[in-house]
């Protein structure tokens, strides 16, 4: 069993269906042990305790965006939960922080992200408004692991979402929502599963 560790700020939507993947046993070779957030009173937490996982909070007021003082809190609570360096998989779930480059080298290769568009377009915050703005007809989520650049690791999974003549930041967020949701449970259970190999920065899937 890969342990999970999942770090989340908001709304909780991707660490949902990442659990409700567990729960129905599409991923069966992994389990979350813990969801970290760095605000207090989140959906995201009412979301891990309806699941049965524990949810922490380590409140990230006063630290700045990316910083590895802070970093060392959330590596502790994870190393606590059993989700270490060697072994364990993190998934940021809408976790607006950067991670310092500390803490991306010691779980190298075990952290992923989901992002609203297709890398290396739009990276950043608001990735729907981005593609709206630059008139794009295609647009879509990218499942990457992370490393010390923002939205510039390694890609694991792309799907690809039609933007519409009359789509707003709102409608074009969920339907690239729906596809998150999707995507983001495949990715768990490749990597949970071995399936992952990284070259270089390409990611191949073992069939
Ligand atoms: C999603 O759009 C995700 O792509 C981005 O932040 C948002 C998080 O939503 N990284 P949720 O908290 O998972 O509902």
């Amino acid at each position: 069993m890969v342990p999970i560790g999942i770090l989340a700020s908001g709304r909780g939507s991707n660490l949902e269906a990442i659990l409700d993947a567990v729960d129905n046993r599409y991923i069966t070779k992994g389990e979350v042990k813990v969801v970290i957030s760095n605000k207090p009173g989140v959906p995201a937490l009412v979301i891990a305790s309806k699941h049965n996982v524990p949810g922490i909070v380590i409140d990230d007021h006063g630290f700045p965006k990316k910083s590895w003082e802070y970093d060392q809190k959330t590596i502790a609570a994870l190393k606590s939960h059993g989700v270490g360096p060697k072994e364990g998989l993190i998934l940021l779930a809408g976790y607006f922080r950067i991670l310092s480059p500390e803490f991306v080298t010691l779980y190298e290769r075990r952290i992923m992200n989901v992002h609203p568009a297709l890398l290396p377009a739009y990276p950043g915050l608001e990735a729907q408004k981005q593609a709206l703005e630059q008139g794009a007809k295609i647009t879509g989520c990218t499942i990457h692991f992370v490393d010390k650049g923002v939205d510039t690791g390694p890609i694991i999974l792309q799907a690809p979402v039609p933007v519409r003549d009359d789509d707003t930041v709102e409608t074009l967020s969920a339907r690239l929502l729906r596809e998150e949701h999707r995507l983001y449970p495949e990715a768990v259970r490749l990597f949970t599963e071995g399936k992952l190999v990284v070259k270089d920065r390409r990611v191949l899937v073992a069939s």
